[in-house]
């Protein structure tokens, strides 16, 4: 019988228990599809004496002392499922250095020093693989690092972040505010009770730095991603989403292409924006996750599951914990990065995007020409304009309606500008006297 694989499991929660769980009912298939038996050296725990139910496990591999386990010589494969960056960076870069195989599924400790975790690697000729850090169940990661290998991928775009998905689908569904949304998510178990870091983007702008680091072959770090969340999208948005045919999605978008200089650099971001209902994207509710990939001989493809969840997530762990383990048996190693492209990041201001802008104007002679005039000298072209009733925040009807004290609401929909340009637009127009408010502003994506 070959030498088992020893593993250091960091971390027993919601994906660890799902890994023990599955390490156990498949672990004659996983013995055959590697070609030796997977064994637990240790779990790593925050609480040793929690009660973990019926896990099936010796009770005698817990430890609370992560680092400990990361070092112990018997140790081959460490994959960790804590979170965090530290002490989760200190473990990883041990095990590296120290030539031992390392899964791990925290994104945000990829997206804010994935670099320290790449040099250990490459240092000392061991495996990182990373696929639960992004889209959960979704096989991703792997497809852009090696299937797509032979390509030039122009285009990556998202939807990551399940809990902002089910909110924004609950919302297009029932016409329910952000607030209530966010309470149906809550008492349904897709939101933490603390939702920061999903509703304000920071999950998706951790996810886009790692899809962009792998499709551009460029190091792209967390804080290189343009974000916006979800907390300011209002029924009324939504509304107004549905009236152009369009649903509004979390969208993580990075692609390459020139900036003002014509030099070939990267854009990454993360906002809500209105995509068409005809867009793949648009289908794509609940808690669900699904990413549109661009390339430029494979021309469209995309990729669509669960996004996150124990189960779900310990597929892709566990799919990573095999292939580390045929590598070790091997002799052999996958590079976990090429980042010799080293492209530059275009700022924000210089996406190219179409806004919709939704605003309480004066109902007056002469306002659409001072508006439209606004729009001219930043160079924004304007692709449509509607003027409906202030009554009903501008989403029923394309006849013009006088509402209260005399104003109207004008829904103009740009052509692709600078987001720079568009920015400044909004804020001349915020300045002008017959702009009574501006109700929403909204990006537009995916050729409406
Ligand atoms: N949940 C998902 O759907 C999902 C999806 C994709 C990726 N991920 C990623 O997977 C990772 C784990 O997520 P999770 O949802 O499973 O988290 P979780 O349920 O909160 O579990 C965290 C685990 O880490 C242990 N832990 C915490 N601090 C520790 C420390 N200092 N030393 C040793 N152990 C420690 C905890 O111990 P105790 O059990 O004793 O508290 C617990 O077992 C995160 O990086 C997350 O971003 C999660």
């Amino acid at each position: 019988m070959t030498k088992p694989v020893r593993l250091a499991l960091l971390g027993c929660g919601t994906v660890g228990s799902e890994v023990v769980r599955l390490l156990h009912e498949q672990a004659a298939d996983l013995t055959a599809r590697i070609g030796a038996p997977l064994e637990i050296a240790g779990i790593a725990v925050r609480r040793q004496g929690r009660n973990r139910g019926d896990l099936p496990v010796d009770p005698a591999v817990f430890t609370t002392d992560a680092l400990g386990l990361v070092k112990r010589d018997d140790v081959d494969v460490v994959v960790e499922m804590v979170g965090g960056i530290e002490p989760a960076r200190t473990w990883l870069v041990e095990a590296l250095r120290a030539g031992k195989s390392v899964v791990t599924a925290n994104k945000a400790l990829l997206a804010e020093d994935g670099g320290s975790l790449h040099d250990a690697a490459a240092e000392s000729g061991a495996d990182l693989y990373y696929e639960a850090s992004v889209a959960g169940a979704i096989p991703l990661l792997r497809p852009l690092r090696e299937s797509l290998q032979g390509d030039k991928i122009t285009r990556v775009t998202g939807i990551v972040n399940g809990t902002t998905n089910f909110i924004l689908s609950a919302m297009d569904a029932t016409g329910a505010g952000f607030a209530e949304a966010l309470d149906e998510a809550t008492e349904l178990g897709y939101a933490e009770a603390d939702p920061t870091a999903d509703v304000e983007g920071f999950d998706a702008a951790a996810k886009a730095a790692i899809l962009a680091s792998l499709a551009f072959h460029t190091r792209v770090s967390a804080a290189d991603v343009y974000r916006e969340g979800i907390t300011e999208v209002t029924a009324a948005d939504v509304a107004s989403a549905n009236a152009m045919g369009c649903t509004i999605k979390l969208l993580c978008i990075a692609s390459r292409g020139p900036d003002s200089t014509g030099a070939e650099s990267i854009g990454v971001r993360v906002y809500p924006a209105m995509i068409p209902r005809s867009h793949p994207l648009a289908s794509v509710g609940d808690a669900f996750n699904a990413v549109f990939v661009e390339a430029v001989s494979a021309g469209q493809l995309m990729f669509y599951g669960r996004g996150a969840g124990g189960a779900p997530t310990a597929s892709a762990v566990l799919g990573d914990v095999v292939a580390v383990s045929r590598n070790r048996l091997a002799g052999v190693r996958t590079p976990s990065e090429s980042a010799y492209a080293a492209l530059p990041i275009r700022p924000m201001g210089e996406a190219v995007t179409r806004y919709h802008i939704s605003l309480d104007v004066a109902d007056r002679a002469g306002v659409l020409a001072t508006v439209a005039g606004v729009f001219a000298r930043h160079e924004v072209s304007i692709a449509t304009v509607r003027q409906a009733s202030a009554s009903t925040g501008g989403n029923t009807g394309s006849t013009a309606t006088v509402g209260r004290g005399g104003d109207a609401i004008l829904v103009i929909v740009t052509h692709a500008a600078p987001d720079a340009a568009l920015a400044a637009t909004v804020e001349e127009l915020r300045g002008l006297d017959i702009v009574r408010s501006i109700a929403s502003v909204l990006r537009v994506e995916g050729g409406v």
